[in-house]
């Protein structure tokens, strides 16, 4: 039924450019996202203790990776899923959604205990932070495991660092100094001392050294010097390890795609390194090679060795082009739950490609490659090695190819999701039904993420540009932090912030602009804006972002579309009417707009004619 459904979709999508759509069928990406953003978010707090609904029992700020008790049994806490976790709620946070401020303190207060947990892998300064998951209610999980897993206290680290930086930007330095900062080196002294060592990957199978940990253990030292020294501290622990896990690194490149594992006995292609690149992009960062940004000639090789990996061991992927994306597991020889395609991978596929556009046009300019050639060529037939600046004309077919390419992949998770919104860990590979553990918290974490990324919305930036030299030889090396425990009973009153629950003016950070414009269309015919900031397309007319016809009547002929914008800014504009490859640009002059700052409003309306 789906698969008939989702046929005749694309058939008429192929077929017919709506003037007046009589038929609303599946809603757009655009419109679907909106929903399915808000059912994210509110699906994540489910499953954060004490008050999530889906996990009567959890601690408080305990992340739980899913409410499955059984088949499997998810219900445990996971350092690695929780870093991830909390880090997209931060980001959220930082742009103004204020009320997730209680949730990311009781995260900390929770991750402080927990940290003081002797488990299986050891206590607080013996290797105990190494263990990847605890019971629900911050006990020791004491069975067999495949442990210890490193990547979980960089990722944590990752996460509070984010909000500590917040907290010195709003003028709460002490906060971050006395409360955040001690709990955030626990997880860097772990970091330091053991980066070097062998431990279970982020899939909890191979026994070896992993792409992403070794990845996002680089960003957490980095990130946490800058941190350290913001809160009058200092990590040397940290400097003189991160130049040499930057070394080790690039013994991860093959020539042709990012292995993902030292051990394991598989090609090593693995979502597990896209996922390395996004949690290690930099907003700031030129498309680096050393740091493996999603812009980069070896990711975007990666990208596509790792994500055709998929195209034709699963069913649900059959007849799909080169140019369409597919759904994605988490490698290819995977046989957990019989192999499958999974929510989160399918969009970190979709995300790495968001962050590269935002690159790209943050940059101006893109460059294709030996490396990245098979990469574009697959997008765009006459692609060629070179450098494109954003004025050409090649540039903007790239990147409106790139950016439907990416869109596919949510396309693919609209799909599969329920039609509430429902996502499970993994769809499976022969029709598509949702199996494994049900409302998995990192596949809802993962929409926001890539959803963020698309509005252009990008975290703060970690370092990067100032992280790119490489020491002359590599060494295995290792240094000793500072552990103690810590007891944080509670959290000083924060306020004053624009969104504060007591602030007498809340000025969100982005303001929702709908764009409305009255414009006669032929049938064919469509309507899109472009403009001078990344969000517009910074003038790049394959960037544009396209208007929704749904609204549109012969009476009303309302071409709509919504952006998210950060208040105050001031740019310019204009709709544009593109029929296939041709472009009618409205007359001069050019349209301004400064968006609202102002209290309490978080959406407006700006009404236009065409001209
Ligand atoms: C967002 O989700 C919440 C909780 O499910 C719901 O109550 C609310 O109406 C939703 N808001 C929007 C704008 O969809
Ligand atoms: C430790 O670092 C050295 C130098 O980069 C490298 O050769 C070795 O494989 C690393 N071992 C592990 C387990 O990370």
């Amino acid at each position: 039924m789906r698969f008939l459904f989702s046929a005749l979709v694309l058939s008429l999508s192929a077929t017919a450019i709506a003037v007046q759509p009589v038929l609303k069928l599946r809603s757009s990406v655009d419109e679907w996202l909106k929903t399915e953003a808000n059912v994210s978010r509110q699906a994540v707090l489910n499953n954060i203790g004490a008050d999530g609904k889906w996990v009567q029992g959890a601690g408080s700020g305990v992340v739980i990776a899913s409410p499955s008790r059984s088949d499997p049994d998810y219900f445990y806490t996971w350092t690695r899923d929780s870093g991830l976790v909390m880090k997209t709620l931060v980001d959220l946070f930082r742009n103004g959604d204020a009320q997730l401020l209680p949730i990311i303190e009781e995260f900390i207060t929770s991750q402080a205990r927990i940290q003081g947990v002797s488990n299986p892998s050891g206590g607080l300064s013996s290797g105990g932070l190494g263990e990847p998951k605890l019971n629900a209610d911050e006990t020791a999980f004491t069975g067999a495991w495949g442990r210890p897993q490193r990547d979980g206290p960089a990722l944590r680290a990752t996460a509070m660092i984010s909000f500590g930086e917040w907290l010195i930007d709003n003028g709460y330095t002490k906060i971050a100094a006395d409360l955040v900062w001690p709990v955030i080196r626990n997880d860097l002294s772990y970091v330091a001392q053991y980066w070097n060592q062998s431990g279970f990957d982020l899939w909890e199978e191979v026994q070896g050294s992993s792409f992403f940990t070794v990845a996002v253990s680089h960003r957490a030292l980095i990130e946490g010097s800058t941190f350290a020294k913001n809160v009058g501290s200092s990590c040397p622990y940290c400097d003189s390890q991160a130049p040499q896990i930057r070394c080790y690194l690039q013994s991860f490149w093959t020539g042709s795609y990012i292995l993902a594992n030292f051990g394991g006995g598989r090609t090593g292609k693995d979502i597990n390194t896209v996922l390395g690149s996004i949690h290690t992009f930099d907003p700031e960062a030129d498309c680096d090679d050393v740091t493996f940004q999603p812009c980069s000639a070896r990711a975007l090789a990666n990208h596509k060795s790792v994500t055709d990996s998929f195209r034709s061991i699963y069913k649900i992927n059959a007849g799909k082009a080169a140019n369409q994306a597919v759904a994605v597991g988490r490698y290819a020889e995977d046989v957990y739950y019989n192999g499958n395609p999974w929510f989160l991978t399918t969009l970190a596929a979709a995300e790495q490609l968001y962050d590269a556009l935002y690159q790209w046009n943050r940059i101006g300019s893109l460059s294709i490659t030996d490396v990245s050639l098979p990469f574009f060529k697959a997008l765009y037939n006459g692609a060629a090695t070179g450098s494109y600046a954003s004025s050409t004309s090649v540039y903007a077919d790239i990147v409106a190819a790139v950016k439907s390419y990416a869109d596919g992949y949510v396309e693919i998770v609209q799909t599969y999701a329920t039609s509430a919104g429902s996502m499970a860990e993994q769809f499976t590979k022969a029709d598509g039904t949702q199996t494994s553990a049900r409302d998995l918290t990192w596949s809802y974490a993962a929409l926001l993420t890539a959803n963020m990324r698309r509005d252009a919305v990008v975290p703060a930036p970690w370092g990067q540009t100032a992280a790119t030299n490489l020491p002359s030889v590599c060494f295995a090396t290792s240094a000793s932090g500072t552990y103690s425990s810590v007891v944080i009973t509670s959290w000083p009153t924060i306020t004053g912030y624009p969104g504060a629950p007591d602030s007498p003016c809340q000025i969100p950070t982005t303001v929702s602009v709908t764009f409305e414009v009255k414009a006669t269309t032929a049938y064919g015919e469509n309507i899109k804006i472009v403009g001078s900031v990344s969000q517009l397309g910074n003038w790049n007319t394959g960037s544009a972002i396209a208007l929704s016809a749904d609204r549109y009547t012969a009476n009303n002929p309302l071409w709509t579309v919504t952006v998210n914008l950060p208040a105050g800014s001031s740019f310019e504009y204009k709709y544009i009417r593109v029929q296939g490859g041709s472009v009618t640009w409205e007359s001069d002059p050019n349209r301004k707009l400064t968006v609202t700052s102002s209290c309490g409003v978080k959406s407006v309306v700006q009404s236009d004619v065409w001209r």
